[in-house]
């Protein structure tokens, strides 16, 4: 059987990082693009990730580029392009710069890699993917956004260090646009099973979910920029889930056409990946606390939205 094939669309911090992971965890060969006057930094990641192979034994090959001919019939396309926050920045900040590369890579992907299963990382999230799916007009299921998985991976760190307990055991969900008022799911978020209610006080709980909503910037303004390693993971597992067809339930940016009263609009929610792409949104149900959160959060995606579609 022929290896897959993985193309990184940027290649700074979080695409470096997807680079090493997908390396490691021989998930395929490695395509590692940038814009041609970041084509040698690229090929300088690439060779350095090669050589690293060495060591560790992982069967990859990866190649840095600025030539989407590089990237044609790639399995799993995964997208940073773009501009990152700084401290002080809301990630809707990044949409005036971040729209038009969206729109060139969108354009290039239709044309090289028309088959590819899609994760959208760049932000502002909710709305890139948006615009990415509406550019293209790929099918829903091939096209999600990343963000979920990561917002569920910070919440689940905190809950674990609070509560005591091995993160292993702790099955967080959040939901909602990857905004300041995403929806931490506290109804729906376990430790091994256990209710997290039953094992956190209310005071607690709301001091965790605050910084699970504000994750992102407390990262920004520790470092000057995004986070990378776990938003590298996070969606390393979503194409992990595509390529080996897990059928995992992870939250992910899903385009709805109805569910969650939302429609034409990508969404964080609860979806089946396996080698269907999205092969079932799931529907939970939300008692009112959350439905009054997850409409907030969508209002908040839409606008943005709404920004994007003015711009033509
Ligand atoms: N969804 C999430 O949960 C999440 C989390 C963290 C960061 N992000 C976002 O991911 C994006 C990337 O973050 P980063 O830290 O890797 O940034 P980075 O600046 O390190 O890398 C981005 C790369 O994109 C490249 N690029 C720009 N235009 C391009 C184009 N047209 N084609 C190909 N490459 C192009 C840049 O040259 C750069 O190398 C940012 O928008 C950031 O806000 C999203």
């Amino acid at each position: 059987m022929a290896r897959r094939k993985i193309a990184l669309i940027g290649a700074g911090n979080i695409g470096g990082e997807l680079a090493n992971l997908a390396v490691s965890r021989q998930l395929g060969d490695v395509v590692l693009f940038d814009i041609p006057s970041k084509e040698n930094f690229a090929k300088g990641k690439a060779l350095d990730l090669e050589q690293a192979t060495s060591l560790t034994g992982a069967d990859a090959r990866v190649l840095g580029t600025s030539n989407w001919e590089d990237c044609a019939g790639a399995d799993v396309l995964i997208i940073t392009a773009g501009i990152p926050r700084k401290p002080g920045q809301s990630r809707d900040d990044l949409v005036a710069v971040n729209l038009p590369i969206i729109r060139d890579v969108a354009d290039a992907a239709k044309k090289h890699c028309p088959d590819a299963f899609v994760i959208v990382i760049s932000n502002p999230l909710d709305a890139m993917v948006y615009e990415f799916k509406r550019r293209t007009n790929a099918p829903a299921e091939k096209v999600v956004g990343m963000a979920g998985v990561l917002d569920s991976a910070r919440f689940a760190l905190f809950l674990a260090q609070e509560a005591g307990a091995s993160i292993k055991d702790v099955r967080p969900m959040v939901l909602g646009g990857h905004g300041d008022d995403m929806v931490p799911l506290l109804s729906y978020t376990t430790i091994n099973g256990l209710p997290v209610r039953q094992l956190l006080g209310k005071d607690v709980l709301t001091k965790l979910v605050d910084r699970t909503r504000k994750g992102g910037g407390e990262i920004v303004s520790l470092m000057g920029t995004s986070a990378y390693y776990a938003p590298a993971a996070a969606a390393i597992a979503m194409a992990e889930a595509y390529l080996g067809d897990q059928k995992r339930l992870l939250p992910c940016a899903a385009y709805l056409q109805g569910q969650y009263g939302c429609r034409d609009l990508y969404i964080g929610v609860p979806v089946i990946i396996g080698k269907g792409g999205v092969e079932r949104i799931v529907e939970v149900e939300l008692d009112e606390e959350e439905k009054g959160m997850l409409k907030k959060s969508v209002d908040s995606v839409q606008k943005v939205v709404d920004v994007v579609k003015a711009a033509g």
